[in-house]
């Protein structure tokens, strides 16, 4: 099975590209801008990230987000989670980063988007991955903030495919966005949020109805209100879920508590994905190998995993057609 997953095509739709920043880049990056960190040693920053929950897990990100100041950083943590991809066989990935973790250093937007854009095309050109960009906005941040965020955006239109809500969840209701989502949906953003992580099933009725989010990040939480299943299920929305994640901030205690699989057999379109790999201890390929030694499943079902991000993904029917 194990080579078997280790072939499997995959195609990544929840990946934020500050959470790949590995501790040997960290401190590469902190050398090279003579920025402070926290850590002295590979060892210590494993030991610290030991979370609980999300918040103490966001408290650790953002920090080591400090180190990315300009264009070539975020080029080279870009390029390293392509070469991760290449060996994981992630035919086409689907990006979030969160442009107010650096404009709020005084990093500018365009620093962090041509960084990430010119390795996301060397990848297309030197590796045959795929890629599609998505801006988060930071739920913790008010309203205001986000429609700075979206205007920002607007030279860059022809890199950035959609727009995503991550952050906080717990006390950052969907609401608080209902406006700028509606905004970005005007200029022609498709929309994607995090909900149902943390927070309750009806976050992510609110993530569908106030912010006509075309899939949901996470959802896992759903099983707690069946009727919202079938609704899930009749609709075909796609849940992006990532399960080594999920355990780390303890949404589950354990991979074999985790509703993944149980969900794919009630005919949801789940998909596997691996959030922050830096943080959470696996990129593609751990995520699938835990959930299948946890939940015997048949390479069938396994497989399922992939169409379903595929169908799920924010490309073309004949881009899909390559990768079926
Ligand atoms: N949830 C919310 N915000 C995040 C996450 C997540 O899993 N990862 C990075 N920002
Ligand atoms: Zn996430």
């Amino acid at each position: 099975m194990n080579d078997f997953i280790q072939g499997l095509p995959k195609v990544e739709l929840h990946l934020h590209i500050e959470g790949t920043l590995e501790p040997e880049l960290m401190f590469e990056l902190a050398k090279r801008n003579n920025v402070d960190i926290p850590f002295s040693s590979t060892e210590e920053v494993s030991r610290a990230y030991n979370f609980h929950n999300l918040q103490s897990f966001l408290d650790i990100y953002y920090q080591g987000a400090n180190v990315l100041i300009n264009e070539q950083d975020f080029f080279d943590l870009t390029w390293a989670y392509l070469l991760r991809c290449h060996e994981d066989n992630v035919l086409h990935t689907e990006i979030f980063f969160d442009p107010q973790t650096h404009t709020a250093r005084g990093i500018p937007f365009d620093t962090t988007v041509n960084g990430i854009h010119r390795a996301l095309k060397k990848g297309a050109e030197e590796l045959g991955i795929s890629s599609k960009l998505i801006m988060c906005f930071l739920r913790h941040l008010d309203e205001e903030s986000a429609f700075e965020t979206l205007e920002q955006a607007n030279r860059h239109k022809d890199k950035i495919i959609g727009v995503g809500l991550d952050s906080a969840e717990v006390g950052n209701p969907a609401g608080k966005f209902e406006r700028v989502f509606k905004e970005a949906i005007n200029q022609g953003f498709l929309t994607v949020a995090h909900a149902g992580e943390e927070g309750p099933a009806s976050n992510i009725r609110d993530a569908l109805s106030l912010l006509k989010v075309t899939r949901v990040d996470h959802g896992v939480r759903c099983s707690d209100d069946p009727t919202l299943v079938e609704q899930l299920v009749a609709q075909q929305t796609p849940l992006t879920v990532c399960p080594l994640s999920n355990i780390k901030l303890k949404v589950f205690d354990k991979m074999e508590d985790h509703n993944i699989v149980h969900l794919l057999r009630q005919g949801l379109c789940v998909t596997i994905n691996s959030d922050d790999p830096a943080y959470f201890g696996g990129y593609m390929t751990d995520n699938f190998m835990a959930v299948a030694n946890a939940h015997p499943m048949s390479k069938k079902e396994i497989a399922q995993f992939t169409f379903n991000a595929i169908e799920a993904s924010f490309i073309s029917d004949k881009e899909k057609e390559r990768l079926k």
